[in-house]
């Protein structure tokens, strides 16, 4: 039998063999939160107490075996935040970044004095649905409608649609290109669409330089177009029709010169906060 104080610092421990003893500490304390429903202050009130031997504490033993093999600590527990909401994730979909929560507030402070009629966003590859669903809360008058190739995509974000309650997003499962060709030929004329992408952009031969556990965790499809890793962006550059009001797209710190020269001189290419080119904002 161990206290609270035991078994963090023994998980911590074991963590840190691996990685560092910043990021051990926080994900050991954020399973032990997780695992046991208690805030950071029920933790450290009882830091000294004993844990008892039961199912609790061999859930939080094979979590922390799970974070020791290298899978993210998103996987691990099930579920991450992304901006203001908590968002179901498994392996089948893209772990939600930070960078990409800087994209939704840019968009969403562009519109946040705006006055269209009939506002649609229309989201390329939802994975885990935290873009649409988080632009969803943010604009409850205008439709969201994504498309991901990924079938099991569909099943986490309409979990997810449906724990925060987003009925004016609607996700389909396909490709993007196909699903919006065929949206726009049924939708009316005095709509506004805005067009939002983190597409799969790293390119086929730098994907042996990403991260050991990205590559062994995450899915495929949501990394890579297998190609030169701005096919999406010169896909989604083709399409011109006067309903679409703006293009928002995130890619690859490399990658501002050639999404600049793809989308012409009307593209604004804007910093993250690290001073790293990210945004196209069209
Ligand atoms: C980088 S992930 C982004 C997921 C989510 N929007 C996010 O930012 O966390 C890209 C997503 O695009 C999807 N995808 C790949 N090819 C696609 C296509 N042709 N049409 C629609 N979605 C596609 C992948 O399945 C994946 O979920």
């Amino acid at each position: 039998m161990s206290s609270v104080q035991n078994l963090l610092s023994d998980s911590k421990s074991r963590l840190s063999e691996k990685q560092d003893d910043v990021l051990s500490r926080f994900e050991v304390e954020t399973v032990f939160m997780d695992v046991y429903s208690w805030t950071r202050t029920d933790m450290l009130l009882h830091l000294q107490d004993i844990v008892p031997n039961d199912k609790r504490r061999s859930r939080f033993i094979s979590l922390i075996n799970e974070l020791y093999d290298g899978r993210p600590l998103a996987y691990v527990l099930g579920h991450c935040a992304f901006l203001d909401a908590d968002y179901i994730v498994t392996q089948d979909v893209l772990i939600p970044r930070p960078e990409t929560e800087e994209l939704v507030q840019l968009l969403s402070e562009d519109l946040s004095q705006s006055d269209y009629e009939s506002l649609v966003f229309v989201e390329c590859g939802f994975g885990s649905g935290c873009v649409s669903l988080s632009l969803a809360r943010r604009f409850p008058d205008a439709l969201i409608f994504g498309w991901d190739i990924s079938r099991e995509a569909l099943d986490i974000a309409n979990k997810n649609k449906f724990l925060l309650d987003c009925q004016n997003a609607i996700f389909y499962n396909g490709d993007f290109f196909d699903g919006f060709s065929s949206f726009l030929k049924e939708c009316e004329s005095n709509v506004s669409i805005f067009i939002v992408s983190n597409p799969p952009y790293i390119a086929k031969k730098e994907m042996s330089s990403l991260d050991p556990s990205v590559l062994k965790y995450e899915p495929i499809e949501a990394l890579t177009d297998y190609g030169d890793g701005l096919s999406f962006y010169k896909r989604i550059a083709e399409i011109s029709d006067t309903r679409i009001k703006g293009v928002y797209c995130e890619f690859g710190e490399s990658q501002g010169g050639s999404v600049a020269s793809i989308f012409g001189e009307k593209a604004d290419i804007l910093q993250d906060m690290n001073g790293k080119n990210r945004f196209l904002r069209l």
